[in-house]
C-alpha cells in the first residue's frame, strides 16, 4: 500500500490492525525502519536521550527537533512522520503551539505530538483546525518528569485512572488523531482505548491498546539501558561494535584497503 495517512490511524483501530511505530532521529535509520513496514515513525524528543547525549528529554530545544525531523522525513517513503513538539515550545498556549508546529510540519512532519491533557485542549483545536495533525501523549509524560516525582506508572487508582480517561476523551473531543500512553496499568489502558474513538499507541501499557511504540534503540538492542517495558529484538549494538572491531583489526593488519579498495595512477 502507499504512505500511510492519518484517516488510516482510525481505519487501523476500526478494524483491529495494530499500529506499528518507532522513534527515529535520522535519515540512515529511518530508511531501514520505514522499509521494514513501520506505520508511523516518531521524531521522539527521546533525540535528547538517544542521540544528543542529554539525561532527559527536557534540554530539547526546537530547532534540534527541526533538524531531526527534516532528516527523517526524507528518508520515510511510506511511514507517517509525527514529530514532538519540545518541552517549552507550547505549553504558553495555542499561538505557542501553532507557531513551534508550523516549523515541524514545514520540516516535513506529517503530525505533531504533546504532552498533557485537558490543559492541552485549546491548542489540539487550534492546531487541528489550521491543517496539522495532533497525537496526544497521556500517562507518563517525560517532560513533567519533575512534577510527576520521577519515572513512574501513571493513573493506579481509581481516581487517577477516571482523570486519564477524561484527559484521553478531552484530547480526542478537541481532535486528537491518535494518543500514546505511557506507563499505563494495563487495565487502564484497556478502559480508555474502548471509552475513545481515536486510537491509542502504547508504551508500557500493555497489549490491549491499538498499537505499540517503543524508542528504537531500545526495540534493536543499542541502548546501555533500557526501561521494564521495553523488549530487545536485536543485536544491533553487539553488531556495530563487533563490525567497529573487525574494521580496527584490518586496518591494524593492513588487511584493508585491499587492491579492489585501491584507485591506480
Ligand atoms: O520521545 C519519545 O520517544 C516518545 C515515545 C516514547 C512515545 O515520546
Ligand atoms: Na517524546
Amino acid at each position: 500500500r502507499g504512505r500511510v495517512r492519518v484517516h488510516h490511524l482510525a481505519q487501523a483501530k476500526e478494524r483491529g490492525d495494530k499500529i506499528v511505530m518507532l522513534t527515529a532521529y535520522d535519515a540512515v535509520t529511518a530508511r531501514i525502519l520505514d522499509a521494514a513496514g513501520t506505520d508511523v515513525l516518531l521524531v521522539g524528543d527521546s533525540v535528547g536521550n538517544v542521540a544528543l547525549g542529554y539525561d532527559s528529554t527536557i534540554p530539547v530545544t526546537l530547532d534540534e527537533m527541526v533538524v531531526a525531523t527534516r532528516a527523517v522525513a526524507s528518508a520515510a517513503s511510506r511511514a507517517l512522520v509525527v514529530a514532538d513538539l519540545p518541552f517549552g515550545t507550547y505549553e504558553a498556549g495555542p499561538q505557542q503551539a501553532l507557531a513551534s508546529a508550523v516549523r515541524l510540519v514545514k520540516a516535513g512532519a506529517q503530525a505533531v505530538k504533546l504532552e498533557g491533557g485537558v490543559s492541552r485542549v485549546s491548542s489540539v483545536r487550534a492546531l487541528t483546525e489550521a491543517g496539522i495533525p495532533v497525537v496526544g501523549h497521556l500517562g507518563f509524560t517525560p517532560q513533567s518528569v519533575n512534577a510527576l516525582g520521577g519515572y513512574r506508572v501513571q493513573g493506579r487508582g481509581q481516581e487517577a485512572a477516571d482523570r486519564l480517561v477524561a484527559d484521553a476523551r478531552a484530547l480526542a473531543e478537541a481532535g486528537a488523531v491518535a494518543l500514546v500512553l505511557e506507563m499505563v496499568p494495563a487495565p487502564v489502558a484497556d478502559r480508555l482505548t474502548r471509552s475513545v474513538t481515536a486510537p491509542t499507541i502504547g508504551i508500557g501499557a500493555g497489549p490491549g491498546t491499538d498499537g505499540q511504540v517503543l524508542v528504537w534503540t531500545d526495540m534493536a538492542g543499542v541502548s546501555e539501558w533500557s526501561p521494564r517495558f521495553a523488549r530487545q529484538f536485536g543485536h544491533v549494538g553487539d553488531a556495530l561494535k563487533e563490525a567497529a572491531q573487525d574494521y580496527g583489526r584490518a586496518v591494524r593488519e593492513i588487511s584493508f584497503p585491499a587492491p579492489e579498495h585501491t584507485f591506480d595512477a
